[in-house]
């Protein structure tokens, strides 16, 4: 589709790759966790960071599959620096357990890459109760960011760089149901729909990105 072809204001389109976007960058020194990272995007997105030396820790569901992707991409660029640790984001405690791990470990943490993703999934809750697509994909990247945001401002003070935080959102979100989000709804199965659940859900990861804008804002202002 032409669409596809149309550069913005970047100078990129969405047929430009990871690479062409990072051209010349160098990443040297910084570090990087992106959710997700044993498939699609996620995987791309690690191989292209560490590409540019950026230190890549892969949260993933699946270590075992993690560690494949590590080796492979490993067979490509051998100075690539990357690790495999276990976050399932449908799982409040195994957030918990991974940004705990995280900040105890002494890493630093520049950059935040929420990726991963369920889509238009049947009905089903996760194991804190709450339905899949919106316990994944937005309040499992919403605690593993509040959880892991001291370490990035402190790893912002020290190493005097911006941090980023990318929340992976999509066209999607406009197609959520008409309410927008339905906060008193999130687990009601009789009103279910898994394409416009998904669109709640990518709605969330982009109000939820506006916020964490605002809030940042103010942190930077404060610590110039
Ligand atoms: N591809 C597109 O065209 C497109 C368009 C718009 C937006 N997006 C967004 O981009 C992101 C990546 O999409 P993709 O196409 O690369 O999807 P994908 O190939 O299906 O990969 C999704 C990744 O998320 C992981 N994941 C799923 N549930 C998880 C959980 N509970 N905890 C931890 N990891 C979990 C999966 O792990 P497993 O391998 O273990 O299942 C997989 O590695 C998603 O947020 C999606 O909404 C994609």
């Amino acid at each position: 589709m032409w669409i596809f072809g149309w550069k913005g204001p970047s100078g990129f389109s969405a047929r430009s790759t990871a690479e062409e976007v990072t051209q010349g960058i160098d990443g040297t020194g910084l570090t990087a966790i992106v959710t997700g990272a044993s498939s699609g995007l996620g995987l791309e997105t690690t191989r292209v960071l560490a590409l540019h030396c950026v230190h890549v820790i892969m949260a993933v569901r699946n270590t075992e599959a993690g560690r494949d992707v590590r080796t492979a991409i490993l067979k490509e660029i051998p100075t690539a620096n990357i690790n495999v640790m276990e976050l399932d984001l449908s799982s409040m405690a195994s957030v918990r357990k991974f940004a705990s791990e995280y900040n105890s470990s002494g890493l630093p943490l520049n950059i935040l890459i929420n990726n991963a993703g369920v889509m238009a999934t049947p009905f089903m809750l996760s194991q804190d109760n709450i339905e899949l697509q919106f316990a994944t994909n937005h309040l499992g990247h919403f605690l593993l960011t509040n959880l892991l945001l001291e370490t990035m401002k402190k790893t912002s003070r020290e190493s005097k760089k911006e941090g980023r935080i990318v929340n992976l959102s999509s066209e999607a979100h406009r197609f959520a149901y008409s309410e927008g989000i339905r906060f008193d709804k999130i687990n009601d199965e009789s009103g279910y729909n898994s394409i416009y659940a998904y669109g709640q859900s990518k709605l969330a990861n982009i109000l939820h990105a506006n916020e964490l804008t605002k809030h940042l804002k103010e942190f930077s202002t404060c610590n110039r």
